[in-house]
């Protein structure tokens, strides 16, 4: 395959619920291996859906969504392993409160355990469940649990809004590190214009 058409594409993308009026209408957006888009709009707009979309939870009302030229509802009917991850934006719904964070972990084959330490993950943690830890605790590990080495691309819904600015901006510094080595392509969302200012190679404002 030509490595120019490695892409997330985003085509002509439309939803609205059933019965209520559309949420976003025609959206275009190509992400590139390795390239950070930031992505900024007013709360209650739709960014939170538009990702479930683009991840193939949901299907579009109208239009697509193609990663490196396939379908992601196909990849995610037939595919074992999902090129595509969300990082969700409340993390203690993300996670299974019954599971010991070393179970979380578990789960993602071939994690590089550098990543753990990049994330300031602590040892100590491993044995505890999601609500014996702090929201920017549990943060770290849903970010740290995205890098299987079959991730393509990373939609990251207000990723880091659980920390302290100084933590932030490190959290950030190993991402973008990350990201940049692996060739990871991400849509990063965020109500912080600034934040998304810095991290970011360029930035969409997100209009319904
Ligand atoms: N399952 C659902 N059924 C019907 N409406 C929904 C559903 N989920 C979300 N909504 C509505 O869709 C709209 C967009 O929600 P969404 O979470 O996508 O916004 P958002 O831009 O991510 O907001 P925020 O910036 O506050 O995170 C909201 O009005 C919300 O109430
Ligand atoms: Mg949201």
């Amino acid at each position: 395959m030509d490595p120019n058409s490695f892409m997330l594409e985003v085509i002509d993308l439309s939803f609205k619920y059933d019965k209520s009026d559309w949420l976003f209408k025609h959206v275009n957006i190509t992400i590139r291996p390795g390239e950070i888009v930031g992505m900024y709009g007013k709360s209650g707009s739709g960014k939170t859906t538009m990702l479930k979309v683009i991840a193939g939870y949901m299907p579009p009302s109208e239009g697509a969504v193609t990663v490196d030229g396939k379908n992601v509802i196909e990849i995610v009917n037939k595919c074992a392993v999902h090129p595509v991850q969300l990082i969700w934006q409340h993390p203690e719904k993300a996670i299974n409160p019954k599971w010991k964070m070393n179970d979380v972990l578990n789960e993602v084959e071939g994690l590089d355990h550098d990543i753990l330490d990049m994330m300031g993950i602590q040892t100590e943690w491993f044995n505890r469940q999601s609500h014996e830890l702090s929201g920017g605790e549990l943060q770290r590990f849903c970010i740290a649990r995205e890098f299987s080495p079959e991730t393509r691309y990373i939609l990251a819904d207000e990723m880091t809004s659980m920390f302290d600015a100084i933590t932030q901006a490190q959290i950030w510094h190993h991402f973008i590190h990350l990201i940049k080595t692996r060739r990871i392509g991400i849509l990063a969302v965020s109500h912080h214009i600034h934040l998304l200012e810095k991290v970011s190679d360029r930035i969409i404002h997100f209009e319904a």
